[in-house]
């Protein structure tokens, strides 16, 4: 499912904002744990049939060009971090209200400050804000989906959003989607982009679901945001931790590489 328009776009920087771009230098980065990511076909998986390779990928050299990227420019590329999902219409958005947070960090285990993270999810009722998604649920008029944050010195983020409902997604029999929020990173340097989704603790639809699935097993858990009672907040909203590790052994998963 393609993202709904996102509230801010590399397309809308001006000459001046892109000449602010501070390029950083970065070492190099290790090589991904292969074991811990989807493979590029899986055919419970059937959309990768259609899309993966037929031949081996090529792995590209680390230069300047992969081990640097944008820093300390997001908010002046994109504008100020929308951060709170259930406050981007008149009304508040029906579902329940939830706070993700965790830290992102990197291949050592360092925080990463300055990360772009980009989200977009689904409604309440399991229907995506977007052109192509006709399926028979209602859409909210108070929720968009979409949104971006920048984490802070310490590499930490959070998100006040609703909890996303399950969509049906044809992909075979009887097939839905778990409840799910799909994120894109941009960490420290090109090499770092990361896209991915994750998952809320105690769902049963994991199990059944072959894009969760695609994801060696011992690699799955990392996608799955676990509740939290310290991070829920009193007569608010329920709190769930999510962290993510760009690269290394120890690095989140993607949703698919194909
Ligand atoms: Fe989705």
């Amino acid at each position: 499912m393609s993202p709904p328009e996102l509230c801010f776009s590399l397309h809308t920087a001006t000459p001046r904002d892109m000449l602010r771009i501070q390029m950083i230098s970065a070492s190099r980065y290790v090589a991904e744990d292969e074991e811990a990511q989807p493979p590029l076909l899986f055919p419970p998986y059937r959309s990768t049939v259609l899309r993966a390779p037929k031949r081996p990928p090529v792995r590209i050299p680390q230069t300047l060009t992969e081990i640097t990227g944008p820093a300390s420019a997001w908010e002046s590329l994109g504008g100020p971090a929308c951060s709170d999902l259930t406050k981007q219409h008149a009304g508040a958005p029906l579902g329940q209200r939830i706070v993700m947070a965790g830290r992102v960090l990197d291949e050592a285990g360092r925080p990463v400050p300055r990360t772009l993270i980009e989200v977009w999810q689904a409604n309440a009722a399991g229907r995506y804000a977007h052109a192509k998604d006709q399926w028979d649920a209602p859409l909210d008029p108070n929720f968009t989906g979409a949104g971006r944050l920048v984490t802070d010195d310490e590499g930490r983020y959070r998100l006040t959003t609703i909890r996303p409902g399950a969509y049906p997604w044809g992909n075979h029999d009887n097939a839905w989607r778990p409840a799910h929020i799909h994120l894109s990173l941009f960490g420290a340097a090109f090499a770092s982009r990361l896209v991915t989704q994750c998952y809320f603790e105690g769902d049963p639809l994991i199990a059944l679901d072959p894009i969760a699935a695609s994801v060696p097993e011992g690699a799955r858990e990392r996608l799955i945001a676990r509740f939290d009672l310290g991070l829920t907040e009193p007569s608010f909203a329920l709190g769930y931790v999510f962290d993510i590790v760009l690269r290394g052994p120890a690095s989140t998963p993607t949703e698919d590489p194909a």
